[in-house]
């Protein structure tokens, strides 16, 4: 098994026991939750923030694997959050994801809004819970600015025609798909205490990689397989997104560009997994 994978698998345990422990007196809500959250996400996000974790440990780092994985599940509650509103006829209007219905499809609209709702505060509730008293408040004030910028790039994105020059679009990407992949190396950096060196160069790697993640959705959407991507394609091709502005090719070649320069990072950080999860970014087919 590859450490992906392995990560994963970490993630998808801790996100279970969760939902198993931590029960909302609504049963539909609940059920709503688990459904947006646990069935068939890649977790780059959390993963990015383990990765971070242990390329950052220190002699100032108090605390555990296990428990960096519990604080990063509050970054997959807001990034499903962004998933199952994206997903609503107000704003994506789509049917599928990851291979089944989307929330709103199965729970209807008003449960899927109050769903999102739900999951963004759990984010913070498990957050407090669990994040060392003394590094809380940067926790919280990272998730939190990150989850705006989040929303600030799906406002532009909702606008993409007035926000539709190459200049603006990678603005809208790097707030709608950069800022929670940002958030995942900072918050495992303040996790373990990392020094500021090491926090800019994690910093550069997950601006590169957010980008580049965003082109390659892009990318997918124009020419990938929806068995294997478990979403509806050509959704954006013919009204928004990279490949509609510079067309497949230049696409291709800029994510190439921003691969290259993420692995670059990688390698001065000394980190053969960031160097491969660079390549699984490019590579990927869902
Ligand atoms: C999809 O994110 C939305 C974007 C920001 C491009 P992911 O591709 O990470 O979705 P899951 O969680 O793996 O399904
Ligand atoms: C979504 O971008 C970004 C979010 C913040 C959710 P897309 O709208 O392209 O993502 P998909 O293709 O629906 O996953
Ligand atoms: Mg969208
Ligand atoms: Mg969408
Ligand atoms: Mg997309």
């Amino acid at each position: 098994m590859d450490f992906l994978a392995k990560y994963q698998f970490e993630i998808d345990s801790a996100l279970g026991l969760f939902f198993a422990k931590n029960k909302v007196s609504e049963k539909t809500l609940h059920e709503a939750m688990k459904y947006g959250v646990l069935l068939g996400g890649k977790r780059i996000r959390p993963i990015l923030g383990i990765l971070s974790f242990e390329i950052s440990q220190n002699s100032k780092t108090k605390i555990s694997r296990k428990q960096v994985i519990q604080n990063l599940l509050s970054l997959e509650f807001i990034h499903a959050f962004s998933l199952i509103h994206d997903d609503l006829p107000a704003m994506d209007d789509d049917e599928l994801r990851r291979g089944i219905p989307t929330v709103w499809k199965k729970f209807g609209e008003a449960n899927a809004i109050l769903t999102g709702n739900a999951l963004s505060f759990f984010a913070f509730e498990n957050l407090a819970k669990n994040s060392p008293s003394i590094l809380l408040p940067k926790l919280i004030k990272t998730l939190a600015v990150a989850s705006e910028g989040m929303i600030c790039g799906q406002i532009r994105d909702l606008d993409s025609a007035k926000n539709s020059s190459l200049k603006n679009i990678l603005k809208t990407h790097s707030q709608k798909t950069g800022q929670l992949i940002l958030a995942g190396v900072r918050m495992g950096g303040i996790l373990a205490n990392a020094d500021s060196n090491k926090m800019k160069l994690l910093e550069d790697f997950a601006k590169k990689l957010g980008l580049a993640f965003q082109i390659k959705d892009d990318l997918l959407d124009a020419t990938g397989n929806t068995k294997i991507l478990g979403k509806k394609t050509r959704k954006d091709l013919d009204r928004k997104g990279f490949v509609k502005l510079i067309g497949i090719e230049e696409s291709q070649k800029k994510l190439e560009k921003l691969i290259r320069e993420a692995s670059a990072i990688a390698r001065r950080l000394k980190s053969k997994k960031l160097e491969k999860l660079s390549e699984f970014v490019l590579r990927r087919e869902r």
